[in-house]
Formats: C-alpha cells, structure tokens, sequence
C-alpha cells in the first residue's frame, strides 16, 4: 500500500517459554516473505531468538523499551543495548502497558526518541478504549496520541511506526470491521501529514492489531492505508503465524 513494504509483528506478551519459542522461529527461519516480518518474545528469550535467525531476515523486537538511557534504574532495559543486541524494533505504549503500568503519552514520546536516537524502529501503539469508542471520541484520542508520542521527531522519516490497536478488538476476538480500520488509518495518516508534511506521512507504516487471524488478515492487508499487522494471541500458533505470513 503506497509503496510502503508491509510489516507483520508477533507480540508474545507474556507467554510461552522457550520450546514454544523456539518452535516459532524454526517455522519462520529458511522461509520467503513478500512482507518484513518481526518477533517480539520477552526479554529473556531475545537473545536465544536471535542466535536461531542463521541469517533470516525475520527481525526481533522487544515489547518495550526503558525512557532511560543508564544508571540506577532496576528492572529496565535501554534502546541502546537492545540496538546492540540485534534488535531492529521496540514496541511502545502498548494499551496493556498504558492501562497496568502507567504508561502515557509523554513517557510514550520519551521512548520514541531514545529509540530513534539509537537506530531502534519505535512502534508507538495507540488506540481508543471500549467506552471512548461509545462515546464517539475515537479520532480526538488518537489525534492525541499521535499529537504528544510523536512530539520532536520530524527528522526521522520512515523510520517510525504506529499501531492501531483498538482497546476492545485486542484478545476479544472482535477484530475491527477493515472498512472502519481503514478509516481510522486514513485519519491517522491525516494527522502525520498535519504534524510533519506529506513525506513523512507517505513513508511511515501504520499497522492495525486487534484479533487479527488467518481469517482476517487478507481482507485487513487489502486496505490502502494498513500496512501491516500487530499479531497478539493468533502469533501463539507457529503455523497459525506463517499462515498470516504468507498468505495474503
Ligand atoms: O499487540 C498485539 C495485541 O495487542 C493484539 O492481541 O490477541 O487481539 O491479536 P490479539
């Protein structure tokens, strides 16, 4: 869509251990894509992934990434030393870190940055909740979003990466309609040309998540402003995930 390649993410959350693990990858390794894929597996197993690519052009990504650069700091894990491990990409403000661990718009634009500054692709994700969605807010939330995350990054054209994730398609199995995720990207891709010109708007990827399946991928991917996927609980199945790869 608009010459952008398409980009499909796993997101394991917190889930698996290593054999289902290292399933995944060996599914994926040795494979053709037409679209960049990506894997998101917890710290621990980033490593692991990593040494079983043999120069597969599958990408891994961790699923969040520190606001700080070094120091005192207990638990946290800089853009830096995820860069240096071999990650190609982080996840951001994913709405399970904004609604259990405080994330926000501002901690949010933080983590682009470092990010950015570090060779990292940040893919912020946003998205309106069940009740914002009721109350017909959807686009102020994700103007918002987009509005106080992508603050100061003008000069990183085609490096970046939203994520739709409409709070109530994730895990419900009530994925987005693709006319009404369209719809929102399109108001999306609106924004980015409103904040930062045409350019940036044209070369930066925005991809839906939300129950997305091997039923609903292709009809999702059709759409000229979805450029890839955000995979959650279908990224569980190794064959379920190849099948979202390469079918469309
Ligand atoms: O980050 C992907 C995720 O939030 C979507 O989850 O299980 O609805 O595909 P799921």
């Amino acid at each position: 869509s608009g010459g952008r390649r398409s980009l499909i993410i796993a997101n394991w959350k917190l889930n698996g251990g290593i054999d289902l693990m290292c399933t995944s990858i060996a599914t994926l390794v040795g494979k053709e894509f037409d679209t960049d894929i990506a894997v998101c597996p917890p710290y621990i197993y980033i490593r692991d992934m990593l040494s079983l690519l043999h120069h597969s052009e599958v990408q891994i990504g961790s699923q969040n990434v520190s606001k700080f650069e070094s120091g005192a700091y207990t638990g946290e894990t800089s853009a830096e030393m995820l860069k240096k491990v071999g990650c190609s990409l982080c996840l951001i403000g994913h709405s399970e870190r904004r609604q259990m661990f405080r994330e926000n718009n501002i901690s949010c634009n933080i983590k682009v940055k470092n990010a950015l500054i570090h060779g990292l692709v940040p893919v912020l994700c946003i998205g309106e909740n069940a009740e914002e969605k009721e109350a017909g807010i959807t686009k102020d939330i994700i103007f918002r979003q987009i509005d106080e995350g992508l603050k100061e990054i003008q000069d990183y054209e085609g490096d970046v990466c939203i994520a739709y994730e409409p709070v109530w398609a994730i895990g419900s199995g009530k994925s987005a309609d693709p006319e009404l995720a369209q719809e929102v990207h399109q108001f999306i891709r609106k924004c980015l040309k409103e904040k930062y010109g045409a350019g940036f708007a044209q070369k930066n990827r925005i991809l839906y998540g939300g129950s997305v399946s091997r039923k609903n991928a292709c009809e999702l991917l059709e759409k000229p402003d979805i450029d890839g996927l955000l995979v959650g609980g279908a990224s569980l199945d190794p064959e379920h995930f190849l099948q979202i790869c390469t079918q469309c």
